[in-house]
C-alpha cells in the first residue's frame, strides 16, 4: 500500500511540475518573442513614454501591447510579475528528486559499480552540487566576467561539464542526468529569485517615485538581461534533460556524460537560431548544423556489435536465461514484485518468463546487454558473462 500511495504521489508531483514548467517556459518563451516583435510606436504613444508598439490576435480578441522606456506616470493598481510559474516549477522538481531519487529505489541515484557509497553519502553529494554551482554562479555574475557575455557564456559551459563529468563518475548514468538537469533548474530560478525580480522591484520603487532611474537600477537592469539570456539559452537543454531520463540508451551509454554534453551544446545552439530569427536575422544554416551534429552524435553513440549484438546464436540453454531472469530480473519485472518499494512491473515489463522476456527483445537488449542500465544499479550484481549468454539466447528468437 506504502509502494502504491507512493507512486501516486510522484504521479501527481510529476504531473504539477510538467504544468509549472510548461507556465515558465511557455511565458518566458511569449516575453522574449514580443520583446523582438516590438515595432516603433506613432508619436503620441512616444510622447507617453512608450517605446514599442505591438499587435496581436489570439482567441478571437485583439490585443495592443505597449512596452514602456521606464513605466507610466502612474503606476498601475495591478502589476503581473510572473515570477510564481519559476518559483512552482522548481520546488516541485526539488520534491520530485526527494520522491523519486532519494526517498525511492537507491538504484536510481547509486551505482556501485561506480561508486560504492551511501544514499545518504549520495543525497550530500547532490544537495551539496546544486548548492555550490548555485553560489558560484551567483558570484562569478556580480564579478567583471559578467561584462564580457560571450566570455562568461564559455564559463558557465566548462561549469556545467565539470559538473555533467564529476556527478557521472559518482552517481548511476540517470542519476547524474537528473543532477545536470536539477543544477541547470536551479541556477535558472535563483537567476529570477536573485537577480530579475530585485532588478524589476527597483524600477517599480522608481517609477512609483517618479525619479529617472540611477545607475544602480541601470546596472540591475543589464544584469538582469544577461541573467534573462542564460535562462533563455538553458531552456532547451534542461527540458531536454528531464525527457532524456526515458532513454537508458542516452545515460545508460558508458560515456554518457558526454552526450549529455553534446546534446545541450546542440540544443543551446538550435536556440541561438530562433534568438536571431526573432531579430529578422534568419541563419536556416544554424538549424542544418544542429542537425547535421545530431546525426554524427546518433552514428557515434549507435552501440557497437558485439557477439551478443551480431547474429550469433551460440547454443545457451532456457534454463540458464530463465536462472539469469530469476536471479536478476524478476524481483522487480513481475506482475507482484517481491523488491521493496516497487508496487507493479517498472516501465510495464514483465519477465516472469521466456516468451515474455522475447516479447521485449529489443529492449532488454538495450538495458541489460548494449549498456548496463539494468538491472538497476546492478543489485544482483549480474556478470559480464551472463549478460553475453543473454544477448546469445535473444538473437536466437
Ligand atoms: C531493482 C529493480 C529492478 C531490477 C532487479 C531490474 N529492473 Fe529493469 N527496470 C527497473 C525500473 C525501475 C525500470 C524503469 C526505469 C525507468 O523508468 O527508466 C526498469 C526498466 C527496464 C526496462 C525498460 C527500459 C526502457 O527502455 O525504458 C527494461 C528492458 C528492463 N528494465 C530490463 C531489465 C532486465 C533484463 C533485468 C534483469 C537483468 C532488470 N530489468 C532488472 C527496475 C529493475
Amino acid at each position: 500500500m506504502e509502494a502504491y500511495l507512493s507512486e501516486w504521489l510522484g504521479l501527481m508531483v510529476r504531473w504539477f511540475h510538467v504544468i509549472a514548467g510548461v507556465a515558465w517556459i511557455g511565458a518566458s518563451f511569449y516575453f522574449v518573442w514580443l520583446d523582438n516583435h516590438l515595432r516603433e510606436p506613432p508619436a503620441w504613444k512616444k510622447q507617453q513614454g512608450i517605446k514599442g508598439d505591438l499587435w496581436a490576435i489570439h482567441g478571437g480578441g485583439i490585443y495592443e501591447v505597449a512596452k514602456y522606456q521606464l513605466g507610466p506616470k502612474e503606476m498601475p493598481r495591478e502589476l503581473h510579475w510572473f515570477k510564481w510559474e519559476a518559483y512552482s516549477t522548481w520546488l516541485s522538481g526539488m520534491t520530485l528528486l526527494f520522491i523519486v531519487y532519494y526517498l525511492g529505489s537507491p538504484g536510481y541515484l547509486i551505482d556501485p559499480t561506480k561508486a560504492d557509497i551511501s544514499l545518504g553519502t549520495g543525497v550530500a553529494i547532490g544537495l551539496g552540487t546544486l548548492a555550490l554551482v548555485m553560489a558560484i554562479y551567483e558570484a562569478l555574475i556580480r564579478s567583471p566576467l559578467a561584462h564580457n557575455g560571450k566570455a562568461f557564456g564559455l564559463v558557465l559551459f566548462a561549469i556545467l561539464l565539470l559538473v555533467d563529468w564529476g556527478l557521472f563518475q559518482v552517481f548511476s548514468g540517470r542519476g547524474a542526468y537528473i543532477h545536470v538537469g536539477a543544477v541547470i533548474g536551479t541556477i535558472m530560478v535563483a537567476n529570477v529569485f536573485l537577480g530579475i525580480i530585485p532588478s524589476q522591484r527597483a524600477l517599480v520603487n522608481a517609477v512609483h517615485a517618479g525619479k529617472e532611474p540611477d545607475e544602480r537600477v541601470a546596472r540591475l537592469a543589464a544584469l538582469s538581461k544577461l541573467r534573462s539570456t542564460h535562462n533563455n539559452y538553458l531552456t532547451l537543454p534542461v527540458i531536454f534533460i528531464m525527457i532524456s531520463n526515458h532513454y537508458p540508451m542516452l545515460y545508460g551509454h558508458p560515456q554518457g556524460w558526454a552526450i549529455l554534453a553534446a546534446i545541450g551544446f546542440i540544443t543551446a545552439f538550435a536556440r541561438h537560431y530562433f534568438n536571431l530569427r526573432h531579430r529578422d536575422i534568419n541563419r536556416p544554416s544554424i538549424l542544418v548544423a544542429a542537425a547535421a551534429m545530431t546525426v554524427v552524435l546518433i552514428w557515434v553513440i549507435a552501440p557497437t556489435p558485439t557477439t551478443s549484438t551480431s547474429t550469433a546464436t551460440a547454443a545457451v540453454s532456457d534454463e540458464t536465461v530463465a536462472q539469469i531472469l530469476e536471479t536478476h530480473c524478476v524481483a522487480c519485472h513481475a506482475e507482484s514484485p517481491t523488491q521493496p518499494g516497487f508496487q507493479s512491473a517498472p516501465a510495464g515489463i514483465r519477465l516472469e518468463n521466456l516468451s515474455l522476456l522475447a516479447d521485449h527483445n529489443g529492449k532488454v537488449r538495450q538495458a541489460a546487454v548494449d549498456t548496463h542500465y539494468m538491472p538497476l544499479g546492478n543489485m544482483t550484481g549480474m556478470t559480464e558473462e551472463e549478460r553475453e549468454q543473454l544477448g546469445l539466447w535473444l538473437n536466437g528468437q
